[in-house]
């Protein structure tokens, strides 16, 4: 049951609002791309709405006082290649400091697993609270590769944002990483025979960068 797993559905309105419309096919590239920009901007609000914080000092222009600021870990970014680079740019305007990994994975087409083929991160990922995006999280196979490859590059808490999620691949992810907690704006039906989420919206990658 979705309940009982580490899971969590930003159900926003506009997250909501703005889903639909990507998921519209007569949606054209440009305004998918917008929209899931803005989504993301969105999620990122609600999922770091319990970042820690801290007392600091400071003078206003007209008295000094204390005022709250960020704590604890620092954040990074791993955009999952290549859909994901199109939840990155919401997110850096939102924290406009944070530093950006890249993890790259194909599946090989004769034993169907995934395969790193590009990795770039921050040095100090142990130090970092990560946060890894891919739009479409279907049948959770190269999600998980790529969070165990982050593990065995030293991270230690990492999140994993998505925007559309299948059951499976919710299921996967949770089996292998019971540790890693998912944001998803929505848990769709299914995977059909191609391994498309259903409803979904088709191939984030393709809709995102107009090679459909
Ligand atoms: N990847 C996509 O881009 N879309 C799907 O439906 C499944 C995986």
């Amino acid at each position: 049951m979705i309940e009982d797993l580490n899971v969590s559905v930003i159900d926003h309105p506009l997250v909501q609002h703005k889903l639909t419309l990507m998921r519209m096919q007569e949606t054209g590239t440009k305004d998918f791309r917008e929209l899931l920009e803005e989504i993301s901007m969105l999620m990122a609000y609600e999922i770091t709405r319990d970042l820690p914080l801290v007392d600091m000092d400071i003078t206003t222009p007209v008295v000094k006082c204390k005022s709250k600021t960020l704590d604890g870990k620092k954040l990074g970014l791993i955009p999952i290649l290549r859909a994901g680079l199109g939840m990155v740019d919401g997110i850096v305007k939102l924290i406009p400091t944070i530093k950006i990994g890249h993890v790259g994975m194909y599946r090989d087409p004769k034993t169907l697993a995934p395969v790193e083929y590009y990795c770039k991160l921050p040095t100090d990922v142990a130090d970092r609270t990560l946060i890894v995006v891919d739009p479409m999280l279907a049948t959770g196979g190269s999600a998980a590769a790529a969070l165990s490859l982050l593990k065995e590059k030293g991270a230690k808490h990492i999140i994993f944002l998505c925007l559309v999620s299948a059951p499976q691949g919710i299921e996967a992810l949770n089996k292998a990483h019971p540790d890693i907690k998912i944001y998803t704006a929505s848990v769709d039906q299914k995977l059909n025979e191609h391994g498309y989420i259903v409803p979904g919206l088709g191939d984030a990658g393709d809709r995102l960068f107009g090679t459909l």
